[in-house]
């Protein structure tokens, strides 16, 4: 497959018409994009071509049944301009164990990998070297096959757009522990990265920014008790010195952030401990003053600080701390994606 992609290059790049300077999250894209068809069984040449619109049929299965995952990874370049990525085997991985629960074909490893690279030495200019900016990949799948039928499309489009991105959140957040609605059930889907997940999180956090927070917390289906994620990434909860996270789940998605943190953690002998975790904890820890931080984990807000929660009507403020676990874990993990540090674990991939 490694040689066998096809390019067609734009004619004249958009790149100048950029600041790089203040680049928003995920709203500007590079020249090219890769597409992939998977048809008639098979998947076809991937074509490396201008970023565009597509055209798709109205009775495309993608429209009507929601066949449809995605990856977010990124890519970085250092002061001598090597490229590189983070762990890229895990989202490819990761993207066909959501294919799978989907009934999406697996896109060969290759097609992910080979593609991606070359995309990326195609688009090399379009990843920022400013701190805190780098180039957001987005792997996405879906069924473009058509009809009616509630069954699975037989045919699917798998295509990377990739976005120069500056910082996901402006600074810290404040969150609303969720008492009534779910991302994820039991048996469902919460552990795949599928859109419809992301579509069920709109309305509740929807309200949640009418109330005055920025995010929701999200809490187990059944009891609403045990906390879960942190809007769209993974949670950690410091109480003392002790970092506590929920073991996933098929209700909870496994983070590559959220594993690596865990290493890294446990490396700088933090104490790490991965169990399930009540509201009545995190609120008793917050009035006897036990509880130190709260924070996110996600490729695209790499470590998000909560500044504090609401819960059933009370708010509750976290401590500002001199050196917080989030700034240290941020800057190691950081340091490891941008080749300013050693990595030890073998996580980052030079282009
Ligand atoms: N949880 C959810 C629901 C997510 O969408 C994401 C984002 O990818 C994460 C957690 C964090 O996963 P990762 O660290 O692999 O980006
Ligand atoms: C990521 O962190 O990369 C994600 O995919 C979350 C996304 C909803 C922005």
């Amino acid at each position: 497959m490694k040689s066998n992609i096809e390019i067609q290059r734009i004619e004249k790049s958009k790149i100048d018409s950029v600041d790089f300077n203040n680049l928003p999250f995920g709203s500007v894209y590079s020249d090219h994009m890769l597409e992939c068809d998977f048809v008639n069984g098979e998947w076809q040449t991937p074509v490396i071509k201008p970023y565009a619109p597509i055209s798709l049929d109205p009775a495309a299965k993608i429209f009507h049944y929601g066949q449809s995952i995605f990856e977010g990874m990124k890519a970085y370049k250092d002061a001598e301009g090597n490229t590189m990525l983070f762990r890229p085997l895990d989202n490819c991985k990761r993207l066909n164990k959501s294919a799978e629960r989907l009934v999406i074909p697996e896109v060969p490893e290759d097609i992910f990998m080979d593609g991606l690279k070359k995309l990326l030495e195609i688009d090399n200019d379009w990843i920022p070297t400013n701190e805190g900016s780098s180039l957001y990949i987005r792997p996405f799948m879906f069924a473009s096959g058509i009809g009616f039928h509630a069954s699975p499309a037989d045919a699917y489009k798998f295509i990377i757009c990739t976005a120069p991105s500056g910082a996901y959140f402006a600074g810290k957040v404040k969150v609303l522990i969720e008492e009534k609605y779910a991302r994820a059930a039991n048996g469902g889907v919460g552990f795949a990265k599928a859109g419809g997940n992301y579509a069920a999180q709109f309305y509740p956090t929807q309200l949640a920014i009418e109330k005055g927070y920025n995010q929701v917390i999200w809490t187990d289906d059944n009891s609403h008790e045990y906390i879960e994620e942190a809007g769209a990434m993974n949670i950690f909860i410091r109480i003392n010195d002790t970092l506590i996270t929920s073991p996933t789940s098929d209700r909870i998605l496994d983070g590559i952030t959220r594993k690596s943190v865990i290493q890294i953690a446990e490396d700088m002998n933090i104490d790490v401990e991965v169990r399930k975790i009540t509201v009545s904890e995190v609120i008793a820890a917050a009035q006897s003053g036990s509880l130190k931080e709260m924070f996110g984990a996600g490729t695209a807000a790499v470590i998000s600080p909560i500044a504090g929660f609401g819960y059933q009507g009370t708010d509750y403020d976290l401590p500002e701390l001199e050196t917080p676990f989030a700034e240290t874990l941020k800057k190691a993990i950081t340091d490891i994606q941008t080749n300013k540090a050693e990595d030890p674990y073998g996580w980052r991939v030079m282009l």
